[in-house]
């Protein structure tokens, strides 16, 4: 079977099983979009476990460990939340866990893979993170990819199904990406749940675009420049996998400012009173900048409005920034 037809038939739905319990099921809360065509709800992951979705995927992996896996240990590479999940996931399970980050990461993430009991490499940057989680794998560690892993993917759905069973009636979903394990996830659930008249649409940040350019060429893109400063969507690439799930299943990518997903970050913990940091509210800052796509809005009104999912994917901001927003730097 290749790659995608296994993808295909992930069972979200016993993943969601294996999550009950472990991980939450999050709130799915309305807020006013500033724009009378749309109804927008916010799917908040920035209240999950361990503070984003990651958690998901973690457990997933992680609870489907063979013994030998779990006796080697597992490692991955994160910039932040995927490294505090897998950290919590591991320490749930007994296992040990190497979390790889690049010396840039936010400090609070840093800590607090250590305050599960998880051995922090730093790498000078990205690149020579990468070489030591390799290094690792070649030694025997068990790698728990971020995004490119299907397991991954799978756990990371259960926000899509989630979102099916609380606004059957949605018609857009937008998610932040990075590597793109949670689109990919939401997307092939999604279109499980509700079938292919949901449509899909990735955010990511100008500086750090991974989703468009790929689906444009139709192949991985490395990212060779970053210029944005939001933390989690600025990965090496899009995972392979995960392309393959976005160019049968999302049906674009929408580029944002920093500034722009900065601004809704603010408008989420102000006026939203949650704690979300940068990259969880790039969705949100799609349709608060104004950039849904004129074609899903024609034709409606305030009395028949776009019915829109934004998935604000993590609430673990760098204390030092989420400070200098509440004071209104
Ligand atoms: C808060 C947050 N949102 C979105 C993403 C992007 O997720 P993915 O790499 O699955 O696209 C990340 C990745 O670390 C993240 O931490």
């Amino acid at each position: 079977m290749d790659s995608s037809a296994a993808l295909a038939e992930l069972d979200f739905a016993a993943a969601a099983a294996r999550l009950a319990g472990v991980v939450r099921r999050t709130p799915l809360e309305p807020f006013d979009a500033g724009e009378a065509r749309v109804e927008l709800r916010l799917k908040l992951e920035c209240q999950q476990v361990t503070g984003a979705f990651k958690a998901r995927g973690a457990w997933n992996q992680v609870s489907l460990l063979s013994a030998a896996e779990r006796a080697a240990g597992v490692v991955t590479v994160s910039s932040g939340n995927h490294g505090k999940a897998l950290a919590w996931a591991a320490a749930r399970a007994g296992v040990r866990a190497t979390i790889v980050m690049p010396a840039d990461a936010y400090a609070n993430k840093v800590q607090a893979c250590r305050d599960e009991g998880a051995e922090v490499l730093l790498g000078r940057d990205r690149p020579q993170a990468e070489a030591l989680c390799r290094e690792r794998v070649e030694q025997g560690s068990t790698l728990v990819h971020p995004y490119d892993a299907e397991r991954t993917i799978q756990g990371a759905g259960t926000v899509g199904l989630e979102i099916a069973e609380q606004w059957p009636e949605v018609e857009l979903v937008l998610v932040p990406v990075g590597g793109g394990g949670l689109i990919s996830g939401c997307a092939l659930s999604l279109h499980r749940a509700l079938g292919p008249s949901v449509t899909l649409l990735g955010v990511e940040p100008q500086g750090a675009a991974t989703l468009g350019p790929a689906l444009a060429r139709g192949e991985v893109v490395p990212l060779r420049h970053v210029e944005s400063s939001v933390q989690g969507l600025c990965p090496p690439s899009l995972g392979r996998l995960n392309l393959a799930v976005c160019r049968e299943h999302v049906s674009g990518a929408l580029a944002l400012t920093d500034q722009a997903i900065f601004a809704a970050q603010r408008e989420l913990v102000l006026r939203g009173g949650w704690t979300v940091e940068p990259a969880g509210a790039a969705s949100a800052a799609a349709v608060l900048a104004g950039a849904i796509p004129a074609h899903l809005l024609e034709g409606r009104s305030a009395r028949r409005p776009l019915r829109v999912v934004a998935v604000v994917s993590g609430g673990n901001p760098d204390p030092a920034q989420l400070e200098e927003l509440r004071r209104g730097r």
